[in-house]
């Protein structure tokens, strides 16, 4: 009997927690079209970068979305233009767990395409445990190094095509987990090796690198026709939590699924930082349901985003000339 009333309980609670979470889900309502746009959108293979890409091609744009498979990728790019209509949809191979990938990928988009319109800095790892060959740990360097030294390579290409009126758009994808960082500038590349918490806390400040980053690049680029914003998606049910372990991150995936956001539902804040005309108008903030949102104190520690960028030029192994070219005005 006591179980019943337990499980009766739990239920109910779990239920209304869902109703009150899902209350808050805001859709992007911009009409904007994306047409004679180019867009590209890193992860943009599954979960909410795939909804994401889905609704930049439905907008009419043309949308390059990478990841590291190549079988994915290539699903992915039928899926888009079968549910979109629209052909003009990329796959390339992209591993953000590589600076040799990254550089590559940037190489070939600064080559091959005319314009950037919207960077949707969206792919990211939850949390695994081991080292990248470039010996950095793989929730730091997927989720922000190399997210880092994409956007600052792409940036002669994104000023090229922003202006004042319609200004190109940065958008990382981050999360409310920077809430919990512990960022130590003198360790931002942790040993592998450790515990769950410890790495939801990587986790945190791989998010939180990605908030320090879009404010003090905002500050480098001021008078340039770009803006750069960080989106939270919110809790959505996607393959991220895998990570976690294969039976623990289905359950979490399923639970929050029911509770809280589908993919297409996760998609709406990027998409809204990528194209509303208000989120236009101001630079280098957080949205969460579609609304600004104020981050953690440690978001807004000047001091920190300056000496993350200091150190993160110097582990993606950027020259002061390479840096100095794309940072320069047009
Ligand atoms: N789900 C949530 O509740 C939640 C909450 C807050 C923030 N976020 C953030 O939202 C973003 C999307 O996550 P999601 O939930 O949609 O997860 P997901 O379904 O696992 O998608 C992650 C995407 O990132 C790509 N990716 C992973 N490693 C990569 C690498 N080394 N190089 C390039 N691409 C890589 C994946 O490609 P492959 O599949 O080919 O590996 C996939 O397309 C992430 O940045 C995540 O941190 C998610």
């Amino acid at each position: 009997m006591d179980i019943i009333v337990i499980i009766l309980v739990s239920t109910i609670f779990l239920c209304v927690f869902g109703l009150c979470l899902k209350s808050g889900n805001k859709i992007c309502k911009s009409k904007k079209r994306l047409d004679g746009r180019t867009c590209v959108v890193t992860g943009g293979t599954s979960g909410i970068g795939l909804e994401i890409a889905l609704d930049f091609a439905m907008r009419g744009a043309r949308v390059i979305v990478a990841c590291p498979f190549d079988d994915e990728g290539k699903v992915a790019k039928e899926k888009i233009i079968q549910e979109s209509g629209n052909t003009n949809v990329v796959y390339k191979f992209l591993d953000l767990g590589s600076f040799k990938s990254v550089r590559e990928f940037a190489a070939d988009i600064i080559q091959t395409e005319n314009r950037l319109d919207i960077l949707m800095n969206n792919a990211g790892v939850g949390i695994p445990d081991h080292k990248t060959t470039d010996g950095f740990h793989i929730i730091m360097q997927v989720n922000y190094f190399g997210t880092f030294l994409l956007t600052i390579l792409l940036l002669p290409l994104l000023k090229k095509t922003g202006t004042a009126s319609d200004p190109s758009r940065i958008v990382n994808t981050t999360s409310i987990l920077h809430r919990i960082a512990m960022l130590n500038l003198d360790y931002l590349n942790p040993d592998v090796g450790c515990n769950l918490f410890k790495r939801i806390m990587y986790y945190g400040n791989s998010k939180l690198c990605l908030i320090l980053f879009s404010r003090e690049l905002a500050k480098r680029l001021r008078g340039a026709n770009i803006v750069i914003h960080n989106a939270d998606p919110g809790e959505v049910g996607t393959r991220i939590f895998d990570s976690a372990g294969v039976v623990i991150g289905f359950i979490i995936s399923i639970l929050i699924l029911i509770l809280s956001k589908t993919p297409f539902e996760g998609a709406q804040t990027p998409v809204y930082a990528a194209v509303d005309e208000t989120a236009k108008k101001v630079t280098a903030r957080l949205f969460r349901n579609c609304t600004m949102q104020s981050p953690s104190s440690a978001a807004t520690d000047i001091q920190l985003a300056k000496g993350l960028w200091e150190q993160s030029v110097v582990l993606v192994k950027l020259s002061k000339q390479e840096l100095d070219e794309c940072l320069k005005e047009n």
